[in-house]
């Protein structure tokens, strides 16, 4: 690599703008030789400025185990932790003396406003997650359980490579159960390998000259970390179902949960 400079740069601003002292005065950090303190802890020992702020700034469910993991490229901070975004930014604040303070003012185009304190904020978050709630929402990884579904259907796209055109149909249905929600995805295709359901969801198991055999493997991974459940079974007038089961939000681990 060159080290020639390509480009320069003729925008040099080396200004200060100080902000006004009743501001600063209110502001988080109050001046500038804060700020550097600051940035000589962060740079003198990382792991440990991070965890002193979550620890002093923010609501654990459960504490983590280790501050860093980092295992080039891949790094992942407070592992083994449990915190919940919704509860932090606004239930524990209901208990203080912010429940009263405006935590959201709203302006509109028109020149409207509309002043939302925390406790009505957290009114409206409830009533929204209801919403949620009744429509079947479940705690998960949006990504992971969309491959769940792609991967089913998938499956029984292969399976319908031979049914007539008039009968080849997939039926995506879900349900709403009193704790749980399900997913179910239903074909006309030859239906499962006869003999041979109990081996669906191994590794490598595939009776198709082109399959891989861990597309089931990885829908039941992803289902496991759910804490789900999958079955498949033939149905009675030809085809296949696949369902999986996935419990709704458990107490504490969500806005859902503490819906009223
Ligand atoms: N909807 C279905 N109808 C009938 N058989 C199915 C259906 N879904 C899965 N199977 C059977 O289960 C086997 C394993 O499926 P799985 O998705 O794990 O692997 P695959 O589809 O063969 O290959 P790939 O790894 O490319 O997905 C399939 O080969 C097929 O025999
Ligand atoms: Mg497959």
């Amino acid at each position: 690599m060159s080290s020639q400079k390509n480009i320069e740069s003729l925008q040099i601003e080396a200004r200060v703008f100080p902000p006004p002292v009743d501001f600063a005065a209110k502001a988080h950090i109050k001046s500038f030789e804060e700020l550097e303190a600051l940035r000589a802890e962060a740079s003198a020992d990382p792991e440990a400025f991070w965890a002193r702020l979550a620890e002093s700034e923010l609501h654990w469910f459960k504490k983590w185990d280790d501050v860093l993991k980092w295992e080039p490229p891949h790094a992942q901070w407070f592992v083994g932790g449990k915190i919940n975004i919704s509860y932090n930014c606004l239930d524990r604040h209901l208990s203080t003396w912010r429940r009263n303070k405006a935590a959201l003012i709203w302006e509109g185009e028109a020149g409207e406003t509309r002043t939302l304190t925390y406790q009505q904020l957290h009114t409206e978050v409830c009533r929204f997650a209801n919403v949620l709630k009744q429509m079947g929402v479940v705690k998960g990884d949006r990504i992971l359980l969309g491959q769940v579904v792609v991967n089913l259907v998938r499956n029984a796209l292969d399976a319908m490579a031979q049914t007539p055109q008039t009968r080849r149909r997939i039926v995506i249905r879900s349900h709403s159960g009193a704790n749980t929600v399900t997913i179910s995805i239903r074909d006309y295709g030859s239906g499962l390998p006869a003999d041979d359901e109990p081996r669906l969801f191994e590794p490598y198991f595939t009776t198709k000259p082109e399959g891989t055999g861990i597309g089931l493997t990885i829908v039941h991974r992803i289902i496991d970390a759910h804490e789900g459940t999958i079955e498949a079974r033939n149905n009675s007038d030809g085809g296949a179902t696949f369902w999986f089961n996935l419990a709704y939000l458990p107490q504490h681990e969500g806005v859902a949960a503490r819906a009223t």
